[in-house]
């Protein structure tokens, strides 16, 4: 029999990240074919599939899963149905590609873990920036030891708007160092080919302290101090909203040079007026400044599944950003360093 060359998804979350897959997978990424979206709204679901030209559209996963024929899911619904929307898939016998954050709780992920690995599927979370051209370069640079030993990775992740109302919400989401930091926590680690050791982290609400009247623990800025073990250390810049654009950039100090990636202006177009003011635009949001990385994940997703591989981003990593996450938010509790892994 010839091998499969193409993979047929179904779109859970016909939210913003879930339109940006669905898009993609039905117009740019190579091995790939859109065939069903899932939401719990409906009409979500059936906008997003009539734009993309009448595809078949469900309510839920189960329905989809009695209904529809597809291979793999994308799961971009909020983070605290992660858990139980890749267990189900899993048991169905599907891939998952599943959006950042992993899960709530390091218990969830880890189930997620389990569970993907008793039934046989592949398991991707969705930390894009490792498949951004300039990102993957700066690795391999890195790799090379044309710098040396990389000693300090510091990583600026600050976000336009708010995240979704759930994210902010407690008993839904765990706040912006997870919807927002947890790509640069995951980028220090990958960079720094390595795992924590220690993590500090203090948080401020300034620029919508209005936010603490609804939300006691809301921050907007936040700055993250970690340790590797192997000494090296690493800074996380994060805030949102900025309102400036969708700041993403790192800079990698290794002991023989250094190497930084990205810029606040998102275009090569600039103009000087008359008053002598030099004027540009910034990148708005995600979506313009990892344009190619959402194309790239998924069709190494699916040449994952055709060739039987393992994805390069694996739930382990979902899981050790996550766990850095919950680190820093538990430093921010208690004032001090807390110590990797978690107990
Ligand atoms: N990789 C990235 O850069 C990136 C960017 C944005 C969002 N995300 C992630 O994608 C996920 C979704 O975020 P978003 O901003 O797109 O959210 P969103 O609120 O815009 O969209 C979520 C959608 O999921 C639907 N939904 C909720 N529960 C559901 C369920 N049980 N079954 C089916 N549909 C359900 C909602 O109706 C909504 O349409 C989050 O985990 C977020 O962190 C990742």
């Amino acid at each position: 029999m010839p091998a499969q060359k193409i993979v047929n998804f179904c779109v859970i979350g016909a939210g913003r990240a879930g339109t940006v897959h669905a898009r993609n997978i039905m117009t740019r990424v190579k091995n790939a074919e859109l065939v069903a979206i899932v939401d719990s709204d409906l009409a979500a679901a059936t906008k997003l599939g009539e734009e993309l030209g009448g595809l078949a559209v469900f309510k839920d996963l189960t329905t989809a899963l009695r209904k529809s024929e597809f291979d793999a899911v994308v799961i971009t619904t909020p983070t605290f149905t992660h858990a139980s929307l890749t267990i189900e898939a899993a048991e169905a016998g599907k891939h998952v590609f599943c959006e950042k954050p992993m899960a709530l709780t390091l218990e969830e992920a880890d189930k997620m873990i389990s569970v993907t690995k008793r039934y046989g599927v592949k398991l991707q979370i969705g930390f894009m920036r490792r498949f951004d051209p300039e990102f993957t370069s700066a690795k391999k640079i890195v790799e090379s030891g044309e710098i040396g030993r990389p000693i300090l990775v510091k990583s600026v992740g600050r976000g336009p708007g708010l995240p979704p109302p759930w994210a902010l919400d407690p008993k839904t989401g765990i706040g912006f160092l997870a919807e927002v930091n947890s790509h640069d926590f995951d980028t220090l680690r990958w960079i720094m080919g390595d795992e924590y050791s220690s993590i500090c982290c203090d948080v401020s609400a300034l620029i919508r302290p209005d936010l603490r009247e609804k939300y006691p623990n809301f921050y907007d800025v936040a700055v993250v101090l970690a340790r590797f073990r192997n000494n090296g250390l690493g800074v996380i810049d994060g805030a949102c909203p900025v309102g400036y654009g969708y700041d993403a950039r790192i800079e990698i100090l290794g002991t023989e040079g250094v190497i930084t990636v990205g810029e606040i202006r998102g275009t090569t177009l600039t103009r000087v007026t008359k008053d002598m003011r030099v004027l540009t635009e910034s990148f708005k949001s995600w979506r313009d400044r990892f344009r190619d990385g959402y194309i790239n994940e998924i069709e190494h997703f699916a040449d994952c599944i055709i060739h039987d591989k393992e994805p390069s981003v694996t739930g382990v990593d979902g899981r050790k950003a996550l766990e850095a996450v919950l680190a820093a938010h538990k430093s921010v509790e208690t004032g001090r360093p807390v110590a990797l892994p978690l107990a």
